[in-house]
C-alpha cells in the first residue's frame, strides 16, 4: 500500500487543472457494452478505478485502447457476455453498472454485489428493483447476482431514494427494452446528464436527465461516438478547499461553475477569498479568520456528500463551531477519528458531527479510510505543522488523478512512497 507524506504550512501558489469526473467516468466505461460500434471516450482521467474497469472489459473480450491524450477507444463487438470476475467486481462500487449494461445489451448478467469504499452498507436493492420493473428475473446465490429477462419491456419506475447509480444503471437497462420507461425521482447530478448525453450521441433517446422525470424510449442500434467526460466537480471542490487553506493565490482551471455552487456558497459564508470566472476558479490569499457553518449534505444541487469529509479538516480553522449533517450515507465521520490524532476538536453524534476551531494540526501519521476521508487527511496535512504520513493512499489515487504532482507543482513539499 501506498503513503503520501506531506510537511505542512506551505503557501500554495500557481495553477491546477481538473481532470475528468470519476463518477461519470466509471459509468462510461461499462456503458461501452450497450454500442454496437467502437466508442471514444475523451478526458478520461487516468486513475485506478479505470483501470479497474479496463481490467473487467478486458475480461469480457472487448477491445481497448488508452492513448497518452486521455482518449479510451472501446470495441464491444468482440464481447462475450460472462460471469464478471468477483476479484475484479470488487475493487469498487461502479462495477455494478456491468449489470445494467450487460442486461440492456444482452439481456444477462451475472456477477456479484459490487466493491467500494466502508461509506455505509452501500445497498442495490433500488436498482435490482427497477430491473425486475423492466422484466428481469433475479437470482441471488450467496453474493452472486444472476439477471436475466427473456425480454426487457419499458416499464414506470418510482425510485424511492434518488439514487445516481440506480438512475444510471436503469438508463442502461431500458435504453434498448422494448417501448417507453420512465423514471421519476431519477437523481439529478451532472454525471447523470453526462451519461445521457452520451447514450443519446450514439443514438439513444433519452429526455429528462437532470430533472426528477427521465424517460427512454427503447432503440433497436446504438453506433458509434465520440463524447468527452466532464470536469470532475468532487476533485474540484477538493481543490477549492485546499487553496482556502493553504493559498497563497490559487488558480483551478477546466471547472463547469454551476456544478460547486453549494460549496462555493459555503466558502464565502467561511469568508475565503474566492473568485468564480468561466471555467475556472481563483483563490485569493487565505484569510485568518474564517468563520464558521453548518452544512447539510443533499442530492444534487444541494452540498455534496462527497465534499463533506474534505471541508471538515477546513473546519478546524474556522473561530468557533461548524457542524455537519450527514443524510446520504450512515458511515461517513471516519476520517474526523484521524483529525483528532493531529489535534482536532471534533464531537461526533449520529447523523451530526460538530468541529470547533480554531485549532492547529500537528503533522503525525493517520489512515485513510476511505477516498473522500483521504483527500480530507491531504487538506489537514498540507495546513498542519509538521509531517503527516497518510497510510492507505491508494484509496485516495482511486479517484485524484496526479494528485502529488498536482500539489507539488504549485509548492506542496508532498511525496507518495
Ligand atoms: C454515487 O454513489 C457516487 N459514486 C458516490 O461517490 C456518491 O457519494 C453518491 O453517488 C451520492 O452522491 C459513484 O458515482 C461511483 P446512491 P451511489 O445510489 O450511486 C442508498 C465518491 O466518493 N441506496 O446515490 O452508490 C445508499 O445506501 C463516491 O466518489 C439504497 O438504499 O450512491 C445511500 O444511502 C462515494 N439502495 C444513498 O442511497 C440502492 O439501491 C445514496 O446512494 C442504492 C442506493
Amino acid at each position: 500500500m501506498h503513503k503520501i507524506i506531506i510537511n505542512g504550512g506551505k503557501k500554495l501558489e500557481g495553477e491546477i487543472t481538473i481532470s475528468g469526473a470519476k463518477n461519470s467516468a466509471v459509468a462510461l466505461i461499462p456503458g461501452a457494452i450497450l454500442c454496437d460500434e467502437k466508442i471514444t471516450l475523451a478526458n478520461v482521467p487516468n486513475i485506478s478505478d479505470v483501470d479497474a474497469l479496463e481490467d473487467i472489459l478486458t475480461h469480457l473480450n472487448a477491445k481497448i485502447k488508452r492513448k497518452k491524450n486521455g482518449e479510451l477507444h472501446i470495441s464491444s463487438d468482440t464481447i462475450k457476455n460472462r460471469k464478471i470476475d468477483k476479484k475484479l467486481a470488487k475493487k469498487l462500487r461502479a462495477s455494478y453498472y456491468f449489470m445494467g449494461a450487460l442486461l440492456g445489451k444482452y439481456k444477462k448478467c451475472e456477477m456479484c454485489f459490487p466493491g467500494g469504499c466502508s461509506i455505509g452498507t452501500r445497498p442495490i436493492d433500488l436498482h435490482l428493483k427497477g430491473f425486475e420493473a423492466l422484466g428481469a428475473t433475479i437470482k441471488e446465490n450467496g453474493d452472486m447476482y444472476t439477471i436475466e429477462a427473456e425480454e426487457l419491456k419499458g416499464a414506470r419506475i418510482y425510485l424511492d431514494f434518488a439514487s445516481v447509480g440506480a438512475t444510471i444503471n436503469l438508463m442502461f437497462a431500458a435504453v434498448k427494452a422494448e417501448g417507453t420507461t420512465v423514471i421519476n425521482n431519477a437523481a439529478k447530478e451532472p454525471e447523470i446528464v453526462n451519461v445521457a448525453t452520451y447514450l443519446n450521441s450514439m443514438g439513444a433517446k433519452i429526455t429528462g436527465a437532470g430533472t426528477k422525470r427521465i424517460k427512454i424510449e427503447g432503440v433497436k442500434y446504438l453506433h458509434s461516438c465520440f463524447h468527452e467526460v466532464i470536469p470532475d466537480r468532487i476533485e474540484a471542490g477538493t481543490y477549492e478547499i485546499i487553496g482556502a487553506a493553504c493559498s497563497n493565490n490559487l488558480k483551478i482551471n477546466n471547472i463547469i461553475p454551476e456544478h460547486l455552487e453549494s460549496l462555493n456558497n459555503k466558502l464565502r459564508e467561511m469568508r475565503v477569498n474566492i473568485s468564480v470566472n468561466d471555467d475556472s476558479v481563483y483563490i485569493g490569499e487565505r484569510i485568518k479568520d474564517l468563520k464558521p457553518v453548518s452544512v447539510t449534505t443533499e442530492v444534487y444541487p444541494g452540498f455534496p456528500t462527497d465534499l463533506q469529509q474534505v471541508l471538515a479538516s477546513l473546519m478546524t480553522q474556522a473561530n468557533g463551531e461548524s457542524d455537519i449533517h450527514e443524510t446520504i450515507w450512515e458511515n461517513r465521520f471516519q476520517n474526523l477519528y484521524e483529525l483528532k490524532k493531529m489535534g482536532a476538536k471534533v464531537k461526533i453524534d449520529g447523523e451530526r458531527a460538530y468541529i470547533k476551531g480554531k485549532t492547529e494540526l500537528k503533522g503525525t501519521e493517520v489512515y485513510a479510510t476511505d477516498l473522500r476521508a483521504g483527500a480530507g487527511l491531504v487538506v489537514a496535512a498540507l495546513l498542519a505543522e509538521g509531517t503527516t504520513i497518510i497510510d492507505n493512499a491508494d484509496l485516495i489515487l482511486r479517484g485524484y488523478e496526479g494528485i502529488v504532482e498536482k500539489l507539488r507543482a504549485v509548492g506542496a513539499d508532498i511525496t507518495l512512497k
